[in-house]
């Protein structure tokens, strides 16, 4: 009897183990950045003939070591996440809200007491490459070092000389507000383990310069993938989904695989290359929230070959349907009266804040980037980016053309759930059901 028990308690741990380490397979094993190019393995980058994918594109091809540093801070977007809004530049302290309490960027200022002034060349490519701290602990992967890791050498030792060329600035790092067992970095040494690609990036010899250069930018400096790729249940990106959308701060980051119904197939070269390179985007669309941030402080700041390869990558990447997506709708009726009978105060408000800039149709009054016709955000059945644009606005700084408003402190949680469930179904191919409640948790992120 006991022996039976005993014998069943080892099968039993003997399963878990074995599935354990399956899955745990499963996870490490998932395809690497540019492999759903099937059949063409990546190849040492020395080992490639074609002009140099990494380092600085062909227009700035005799740039300082700083000017070179500077660049590629630009295109990895450093300075976005190291700088509170209205802060010191690089001198850290922007919040990040995890489902697990609050992370604050540190200072990477030359500072020798608070920054990285003190930090050698070996620190650094630690840091930037493997998620390693100048005194070994675990840096957080809210740090996108899983992309870094394949920026090469000589390109992170770069962004470090134009780091270094910076004012000092002393400005002390804020503890995150983890709890147990969250604050145990060094349980962060498993996940980089599985999860960080331990060698820098490698061309794919059969493609053309321009193409792995935009896989460089696209994978390891501008880490689109850690916004638009979904997450997998050890929160690494699930790249067998590579791109196929994912989450930040609150925002859906849409499928950006060629999916013509879902992705972007259906866009235009020019109308993405005018999307990323351009704080007044395309016809195709707009970008807000975090994305705005990543078009206006780092893609629309380099060099037009760079924004070409970066297109010519993409447009190159497998087709994912996401199955929560429908197919975007067609214009909307010009009636004010037609459709969306069932939101009649979120018709009201959309009325009285929204039709004179959005017109009934969706076509846009005034200005052409107050398209709503065939934009995702209103053919998202979570209504998520609706809620968060009405909350917010959007907008471009540099310009003075007439921006979105943001609406969080004039309307209730319960007023921009009713309009958003409107805009959805009037404009959009599946109504959003959104509640008081969902606002109020997207208001908070
Ligand atoms: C998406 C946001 C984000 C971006 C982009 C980003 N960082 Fe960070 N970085 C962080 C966070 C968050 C931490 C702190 C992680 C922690 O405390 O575990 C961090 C930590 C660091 C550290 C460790 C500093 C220390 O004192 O331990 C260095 C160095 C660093 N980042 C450099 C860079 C460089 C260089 C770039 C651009 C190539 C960059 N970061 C881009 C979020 C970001
Ligand atoms: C910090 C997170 C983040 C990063 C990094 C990021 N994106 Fe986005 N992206 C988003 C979000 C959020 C949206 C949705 C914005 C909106 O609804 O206005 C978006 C929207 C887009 C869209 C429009 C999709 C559609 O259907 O309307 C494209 C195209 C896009 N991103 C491409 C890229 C590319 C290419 C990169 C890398 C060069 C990138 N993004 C990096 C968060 C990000
Ligand atoms: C003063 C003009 C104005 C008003 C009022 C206004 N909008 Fe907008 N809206 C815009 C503009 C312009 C954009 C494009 C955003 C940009 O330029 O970054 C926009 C963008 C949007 C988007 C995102 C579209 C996309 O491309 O993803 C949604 C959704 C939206 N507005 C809904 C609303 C709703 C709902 C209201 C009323 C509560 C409203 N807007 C009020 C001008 C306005």
């Amino acid at each position: 009897m006991k022996s039976r028990l005993v014998r069943a308690v080892l099968l039993i741990l003997l399963v878990l183990f074995v599935g354990g380490a399956g899955l745990a397979g499963w996870l490490a094993l998932a395809p690497g950045a540019t492999d759903f190019i099937a059949g063409e393995p990546p190849i040492p980058l020395a080992s490639y003939g074609g002009a140099p994918p990494t380092g600085m594109p062909r227009e700035l091809a005799g740039a300082s070591l700083v000017q070179k540093g500077e660049y590629l801070a630009l295109a990895a977007d450093c300075k976005a996440c190291h700088t509170v809004p209205g802060g010191t530049a690089f001198a850290g302290g922007r919040a990040f809200t995890l489902p697990f309490g609050t992370l604050y960027t540190p200072n990477i200022t030359p500072d020798k007491a608070t920054g990285i002034g003190a930090w050698s060349d070996a620190d650094f490519l630690r840091a930037v490459h493997r998620g390693i701290g100048r005194d070994g602990q675990r840096l957080y992967p809210a740090f996108p070092y899983g992309s870094y890791a394949l920026l090469t050498d000589d390109d992170v030792l770069a962004i470090k000389a134009y780091l270094f060329s910076l004012a000092p600035v002393h400005r002390e790092a804020r503890p995150n507000t983890f709890a147990f067992p969250f604050n145990q970095r060094w349980t962060m040494a498993f996940w980089s383990a599985m999860f960080v690609p331990g060698s820098r990036f490698e061309p794919v010899a059969r493609q053309s310069a321009q193409w792995n250069r935009g896989a460089y930018l696209v994978e390891a400096a501008a880490h689109c993938g850690e916004c638009h790729t979904p997450r997998n249940i050890a929160f690494a990106m699930d790249t067998r989904r590579k791109f196929a959308g994912g989450q930040a701060e609150g925002w859906n980051a849409y499928n950006i695989t060629a999916d013509p119904d879902t992705g972007i197939g259906a866009w235009t070269a020019d109308q993405l290359a005018g999307y990323l390179s351009s704080p007044h985007g395309s016809a195709a669309g707009i970008a807000s929230g975090p994305m705005a941030e990543a078009v206006e402080l780092s893609l629309s700041r380099l060099a037009p070959s760079d924004i070409q390869a970066m297109v010519a990558y993409l447009r190159t990447v497998s087709a994912i349907r996401d199955a929560t997506l429908p197919k975007a709708a067609g214009p909307a009726s010009e009636s004010a009266q037609a459709g969306a009978p069932d939101h009649p105060i979120g018709k009201r408000i959309f009325e009285g804040a929204c039709a004179s800039c959005h017109a009934w149709n969706g076509a846009g009054a005034l200005v052409t980037q107050a398209t709503l016709t065939g934009k995702r955000a209103v053919n998202d059945p979570s209504a998520m980016n609706v809620v968060k644009v009405v909350l917010a606005g959007s907008t471009d700084a540099g310009s003075d053309r007439p921006a979105m408003p943001g609406f969080a402190g004039s309307l209730s949680d319960a007023e921009v759930a009713e309009v958003a469930n409107y805009v959805t179904e009037r404009f959009g191919a599946a109504p959003s059901r959104v509640t008081g409640r969902d606002v109020e948790k997207l208001r908070a992120d």
